[in-house]
Parts: C-alpha cells; sequence; structure tokens
C-alpha cells in the first residue's frame, strides 16, 4: 500500500531521530550532532553520526545513510512498509488506509489472519493431545526436535469433519471467514466442513511470520501426499516462500539463500544448521519468488534432485531466471545425489555432505551455457555456426541491457576456446604400454584448453603443473648426467604443456650422449635441432633462474621429489575429471561419494602445490 505523503511527514516529524537510533546506538552529543559506534559495521572507533535538523544518519566508515525509516529498515531487516508500520505503531499513529474500500480490505485481511493464526493455534494444541498421537509420533519418527516442532508450529489436523469448524468458530469468526480463509470447504449442497483431516499441518507464513496457509501431509499413502490450502486474499501460492520468515535475518547477514523443494527439507535444513533454507509451495520457483529470493541474497542457491526430473526442473529455472537477470543479481544451482533430498541427505550423509552441494553450486551461466552447448557435435562450420545463433538466442532472452551483453561476450569467449584446435592430451601410460591419444583435454567446466605458450601464466593448477615441467627440464638441461637416470621416466611421461613437451622429446633424442655432456653442450645440440626459440623462452624463466642444485646428486633428489608431486598431481587430476564424467551420467550417491574424496584430496593437495607454491625441496 502505498502511504499518503502527509502521513509520512508527520510520522517522521514525530519521530525523534536520535531517539529511534538511540534504542539501538550509544550516542554522545557533539555540538549539533551525535555520534557513536555504526550498527551497520563493526568498529572500534565512533563513525557514526546522527543529524536531528536534518533527520539523516551517516556512518563515514560504511556509507550508510538514511532516515528514521531507513534506519529501522536496515537495522530490523524490514521493507518500507514494515518499517513505516512498526514506527507508526510504537509513537501510537494511526497506519492510514486510503479509502473506505481499502480500509474494507485492510479489515477483511486482518480477519483472516486471524482466523488462519487461530487454525494454526488450534493444529498445534491438537498435536500434543492425545488423537495427535501419530501425528507427534511421525514428526518424531522423521527426527525433528521438539524445538524444530515449536519453531515451525507444526501441528496436527484432527481426522473429522468438524474439529476445526467447531473450535474455532464464533461470531468474530464467522463460517463464511473460515471458507473465504480456506480452512473450511462448503459444497453447494451441504453443510461446510474442515478441509484439513487427519493430515499433520505445515503452516505457512508470510514475510512478517504471520500464518496465511497451511500445507497438510498424509501419514499413510492416501492421495494427495500434500494437501494445500487454496488460493486466498493472503495466500498466493507463486508469490510466497516456505521457511522465509525464519530464513530472512540468516539470508540477509550471509547474503546466502538456498531454496529447495519441500516442506520437510527447508525444516531439516534449518534443525541442521542451515537456516537460510526456504522452499516455493509445490510448484516450480516462480519469477516472482526469484524476486522475493533476490531481496534476501544477491545469488540465491536452487537446489535441484539429482535424477531427469531434477535436471528438467533446473533447466526451466534457468530459463525463467534469464530474463529477469540484473546487474548483480544472478542464481545459482546445486544438484542433489540422485535419490536423495536434502532432508534425506542430512539424515544419511550428514550435514557436511549437505554443505558439500551447496559448495558445488554452478553460477546460472555454465547451467545456461550447458542448455545450449552441452553434447553438440561441433565438427563442421555449419553446426559450429548452429551453436553461435542459438547461444546468441539464449542471451536475447535477458531483458537487462548490461547483463545481456556480459552473457554475450562470455558466450563468445567460451566459444572461441571451444573451437580453437584440440592439442594431443597428456595420457598416463604404465611403461611398456602403447601411446593412446585420448583426444582433447577439457578442463573441469569442459571447456577444451588453448594452446599455451611458455611463459603465458596459465590459472591454478596448470600453472603449478606448468612450472613443475619447466623446472623438470632445466634441471636437466643444467645436469644433463641426470638424464641416465631419470630419462626413462622423462620418457614415459607426456607433458601438458605442448610447448614443453615438445623440447622434452627433444631432451631425449640425445640420451645416449647426456653422460658425456655439460649444460652447454646439450644446449648447443638442442639449437641446432631448431628448438633455439623454446630454448631461449626456457632460460629466461624464473624457474631457471632460481636456485639450481649443485651437484649432480643434488639435482637428481629435486628432480624425483618433483616428479612424484608431479605425477601424483596429474593422475589425481584425471581421476577428478573421470569422476565428475561418471557423476554427471550416472547421479549415485556412491559416485557423489567418490567425486567429493578426489576433490577433497585435490584440493588438500591445492594448498601445497597451488599456485606459487615453491617446488624447492621443503
Ligand atoms: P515431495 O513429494 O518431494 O515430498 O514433494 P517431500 O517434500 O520430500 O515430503 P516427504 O519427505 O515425503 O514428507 C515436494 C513438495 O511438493 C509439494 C510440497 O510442497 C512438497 O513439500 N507437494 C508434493 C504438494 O504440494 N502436493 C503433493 O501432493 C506432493
Ligand atoms: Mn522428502
Amino acid at each position: 500500500m502505498a502511504f499518503p505523503p502527509r502521513f509520512l511527514d508527520e510520522l517522521r516529524a514525530r519521530l525523534p531521530l536520535a531517539g529511534v537510533v538511540g534504542r539501538r546506538v550509544k550516542l554522545t552529543k557533539k555540538g549539533r550532532e551525535y555520534g557513536g559506534l555504526c550498527p551497520f559495521h563493526n568498529e572500534k572507533t565512533p563513525s557514526f553520526t546522527v543529524n536531528e535538523d536534518k533527520g539523516f544518519f551517516h556512518c563515514f566508515g560504511c556509507g550508510a545513510h538514511g532516515d528514521a525509516i531507513g534506519f529501522e529498515m536496515r537495522l530490523n531487516h524490514l521493507s518500507f512498509t514494515e518499517a513505516v508500520e512498526k514506527l507508526a505503531t510504537e509513537i501510537g499513529l494511526d497506519v492510514p488506509v486510503a479509502s473506505p474500500e481499502e480500509r474494507r480490505v485492510e479489515q477483511r485481511r486482518a480477519s483472516l489472519h486471524d482466523a488462519t493464526e487461530a487454525a494454526c493455534a488450534f493444529f498445534e494444541k491438537s498435536l500434543r493431545e492425545p488423537g495427535g498421537r501419530d501425528g507427534l509420533a511421525y514428526f518424531r519418527q522423521r527426527g525433528l526436535s521438539d524445538d524444530t516442532i515449536a519453531r515451525f508450529r507444526l501441528g496436527w489436523a484432527p481426522d473429522s469433519r468438524e474439529a476445526l469448524k467447531k473450535a474455532v468458530m464464533s461470531a468474530a469468526c464467522p463460517e463464511t471467514l473460515l471458507i473465504e480463509a480456506g480452512l473450511l470447504k462448503k459444497p453447494e449442497d451441504g453443510p461446510s466442513f474442515d478441509m484439513f483431516r487427519g493430515r499433520i499441518t505445515f503452516p505457512i507464513a508470510d514475510r512478517r511470520g504471520r500464518v496465511v496457509a497451511f500445507g497438510a501431509r498424509t501419514l499413510g499413502d492416501g492421495q494427495p501426499k500434500y494437501l494445500n490450502s487454496p488460493e486466498t486474499p493472503l495466500f498466493h501460492k507463486g508469490a510466497m516462500l516456505y521457511g522465509l520468515a525464519h530464513a530472512r535475518e540468516t539470508a540477509r547477514s550471509l547474503n546466502l539463500v538456498v531454496a529447495v523443494e519441500g516442506y520437510m527439507d527447508v525444516i531439516a535444513l534449518h534443525q541442521a544448521g542451515f537456516t537460510m533454507a526456504v522452499a516455493p509451495l509445490g510448484t516450480a520457483m516462480t519469477e516472482g519468488q526469484i524476486e522475493e529470493l533476490w531481496r534476501l541474497a544477491d545469488e540465491p542457491v536452487l537446489c535441484f534432485d539429482g535424477d531427469a526430473a531434477g535436471q528438467r526442473a533446473m533447466s526451466r529455472a534457468a530459463e525463467r531466471g534469464l530474463p529477469i537477470l540484473k546487474p548483480g543479481k544472478s542464481l545459482r544451482f546445486a544438484v542433489l545425489p540422485a535419490a536423495e533430498d536434502p532432508d534425506s541427505l542430512i539424515k544419511s550423509k550428514g550435514a557436511a555432505a549437505m554443505q558439500a552441494v551447496l559448495d558445488a553450486a554452478r553460477p546460472l551461466v555454465d547451467v545456461a551455457w550447458d542448455l545450449t552447448a552441452a553434447g553438440r557435435v561441433l565438427d563442421t562450420p555449419e553446426r559450429r555456426a548452429a551453436l553461435e545463433r542459438d547461444l546468441k538466442e539464449q542471451a536475447a532472452a535477458i531483458a537487462d541491457e548490461t547483463v545481456r551483453w556480459q552473457y554475450l561476450s562470455t558466450f563468445r569467449e567460451r566459444l572461441k576456446t571451444l573451437l580453437r584446435p584440440p592439442r594431443p592430451v597428456w595420457v598416463p601410460r604404465r611403461p611398456g604400454a602403447p601411446t593412446v591419444d585420448a583426444g582433447p583435454l577439457r578442463d573441469r567446466d569442459g571447456r577444451l584448453p588453448g594452446v599455451a605458450r611458455i611463459g603465458a601464466p596459465a590459472a591454478g593448477d596448470d600453472a603449478w603443473v606448468k612450472r613443475c615441467e619447466i623446472r623438470l627440464l632445466t634441471l636437466v638441461l643444467a645436469h644433463p648426467p641426470l638424464l641416465d637416470e631419470v630419462g626413462e621416466l622423462l620418457g614415459e611421461t607426456g607433458f601438458a604443456d605442448v610447448a614443453l613437451d615438445k623440447l622434452r622429446r627433444g631432451i631425449l633424442k640425445h640420451l645416449d650422449k647426456a653422460r658425456d655432456l655439460d649444460g652447454e653442450a646439450l644446449c648447443a645440440h638442442l639449437r641446432s635441432d631448431g628448438a633455439s626459440r623454446m630454448l631461449d623462452l626456457l632460460l629466461d624463466t624464473d624457474e631457471y633462474r632460481i636456485g639450481r642444485p649443485g651437484t649432480v646428486q643434488e639435482a637428481r633428489t629435486h628432480w624425483d621429489h618433483l616428479f612424484k608431486r608431479y605425477t601424483s598431481r596429474k593422475g589425481l587430476k584425471a581421476d577428478v575429471g573421470h569422476a565428475a564424467e561418471r557423476l554427471a551420467q550416472d547421479m549415485s550417491a556412491e559416485a557423489f561419494d567418490q567425486f567429493a574424496a578426489l576433490k577433497r584430496h585435490e584440493q588438500n593437495m591445492d594448498g601445497e602445490d597451488g599456485e606459487g607454491a615453491p617446488l624447492e625441496l621443503p
């Protein structure tokens, strides 16, 4: 509802700003202003000021700025309307209703709220009575604590046609109201009766935590499994989120909100400490719900089942999200192991497994790319052109011009990388096994890497691998007799970097005479083989310039140590790749576990061998 300006002026005039702020911040008067510690960021010296004359607060530390209403909104995470209502109530100012019609609607809404609240209290009470025994046992059997049951106000709708009707119908809460609230059902030719019977109840609350509707689950195999309140003046399925009021504070402070599918999932997540979980109400996520999520966090995580239906739902959500993206506002997508929902996952594998699922959430741009590009064969110009056209079409769905442009340019980049000629790949090989060309090596995102040049910086572990390759070669160049001992290993190991690999093969050609060569002589041979350019680049790297071990023996120790780390690192990378492929095909719990374990191992190694990690002996 829009407030009349006169009302807002009066509210502001009657609200002493220093008074509103002073309830939360200890203020000291400094001339015409007050100063204190800013409540919106952590600070030890005050940079927060209140100017009563101007009616504004300002923080020189974090830039927070506003009037009394703004202060209340920020502090308590309220919408403008909510903050106005709260402050007006506090100072006894009637919140105006613009027209008699609006007033009537407001009053009706208030009565409906009273009715749903009364029903909620009745269901809660019924759960604790002998008739609610089965319901209570069911909640407990699903692992819910009494505290959780109370927090989510779970209840029991007695298995009777008139239990609720008898309990809450009154002069103030007449039959028509209960029907309008979706609590009673009125057939054309008979008396009204309770909507929910013999079911456990999940009250659905609005943003402020006021009960507006119910979901009710049967305990047996009856259909439907969940019965939901019909649309009412208070309840619009497509605009509300289950658990919103509970999740709001955590979501805002973490800038993270997680949307799952079901009521029980939300509750299980909250009980396990994920107090930023919400769910749509049995339907696919709507634009309105996505907007609602964006009020809480910039990049909400949407959780989907690992099965085919989950994949389809994910595609639909991505398609729905694209048109309404805004700068800074996106979605992320998390996929659960097959046959698990968050509730069952937490129960069988614990909160850490759920955390891992959330941590692995992919940005919308990746999902959008996959929607169009995954599985396409790109062996002809026409097929490549078709992909390019489809990607453009997909980006065209984005209404916001800036975001659309960014998507187009990201797609263009990826397309470019994807269409670069594949290069031979490094394949782990047992001694004696024939060389296999395993086809193009793809990175974690399934992209084909470009041909790397010596000295060109690569990211993350690729950079480490490359530095390692440089080092393995430069050690040999400094001490050719080393080849006697390590030549065989070097011969079996293709390098990931194309140019370095060529040099590796060049060096191996001189294996026979290496014993009698010094570094200079080996380099001279390589130059006469036409490898001058590469050699110069190599000798110009930091890896060559930094400490070259003095004796062959030292070089040997160093080489062995490096080589061991190098092979296990690359082997692991390949294993992670295979596990990811397997997981993509078969979303089983087992495949997930295997992938997660390898990934953890890789992350541990990242700690030791990340970019910039020393290549020297420890
Ligand atoms: P699910 O069938 O996945 O159930 O429905 P669930 O949430 O895992 O519930 P439990 O664990 O079996 O108790 C997911 C959501 O879809 C809506 C509900 O919101 C439910 O939480 N739904 C499902 C309905 O609205 N009606 C139905 O008949 C079934
Ligand atoms: Mn479930």
